[in-house]
């Protein structure tokens, strides 16, 4: 997948599925705006992928902060001159049942995983409109397409990106901007870190290949949906879930 020449902008890129997918697109020739909240680890990807003759940037970001949000994309645009993709992958979770969610941790959820992609779209999508081309690729998950337990917060704001996605693939489209999304399963990642190990084995159980899913297989997802292999592709939502019995 030929990424040479073009400036990709990864939110959520200091850990996990983000920080693996920042390198791929980098290792296929893009410079990648590694953007987040925590420096140091941003920083830390940044600086591996300069020591691999990747061209990277760390830019430090708060994606539910719409002032901020407008202010870094400024710096990102003037840095690199450009974005050909934008991949909202940022994301939090605050698990706990409906009757013991509090209304903080529902909106803290909104605010992160809804609000920020609205927010990081609305800013860098002026810049592709210009261009009159680029790809957005919002990160989903299964709990927006199918629920889960625990998740109230986290379901809605993964299934509002759907909601999201096909209304800017509808909007966009003729624009040549390209709308869609991934929807993850259970990736080996610090997210799933408080899931005990008893559950753990159902959910691989549950999965045909019996494993769960690694951050490259998330990272390849969006490498496909940003290259120009994905150019009639438009408002979908990509299950990457090994085939997960839902
Ligand atoms: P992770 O926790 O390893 O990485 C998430 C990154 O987002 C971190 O670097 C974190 O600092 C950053 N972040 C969080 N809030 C932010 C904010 N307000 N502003 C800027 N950066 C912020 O998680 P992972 O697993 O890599 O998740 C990536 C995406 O994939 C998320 O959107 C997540 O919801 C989604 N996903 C993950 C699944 C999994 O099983 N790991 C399953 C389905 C979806």
């Amino acid at each position: 997948m030929e990424m040479k020449g073009k400036t990709v902008v990864i939110t959520g890129g200091a850990n996990g599925i983000g920080a693996v997918a920042a390198e791929l697109f980098g290792k296929n020739g893009a410079q990648v705006a590694i953007i987040d909240y925590n420096e140091v680890a941003g920083e830390k990807v940044a600086s591996e992928m300069h020591a691999k003759g990747i061209e990277a940037a760390f830019f430090k970001m708060d994606v539910a902060n719409g002032v901020e949000v407008k202010e870094v994309a400024s710096k990102v645009l003037e840095h690199f001159g450009k974005v050909d993709v934008l991949i909202n992958n940022a994301g939090i979770t605050r698990d706990a049942m409906l009757l013991k969610m509090e209304a903080e941790t529902f909106q803290q959820v909104i605010d992160v995983n809804l609000t920020g992609v609205f927010n990081c779209t609305k800013a860098f999508l002026p810049a592709m409109l210009a261009a009159g081309k680029g790809k957005i690729i919002n990160t989903s998950s299964i709990a927006g397409t199918g629920g889960n337990v625990g998740q109230t917060n986290y379901a809605a704001s993964k299934a509002g990106i759907i909601g999201m996605t096909k209304t800017w693939a509808k909007e966009y489209g003729r624009k040549g901007i390209n709308v869609n999304a991934v929807a993850p399963g259970f990736i080996e990642t610090n997210m799933i870190g408080t899931i005990p190990e008893k559950v753990m084995e159902q959910i691989k159980l549950m999965t045909p290949y019996i494993r769960l899913g690694r951050p490259d297989d998330i990272a390849k997802a969006y490498l496909f949906l940003a290259s120009d292999a994905a150019d009639f592709i438009n408002g979908t939502v990509l299950e990457v879930d090994g085939g997960m019995l839902k």
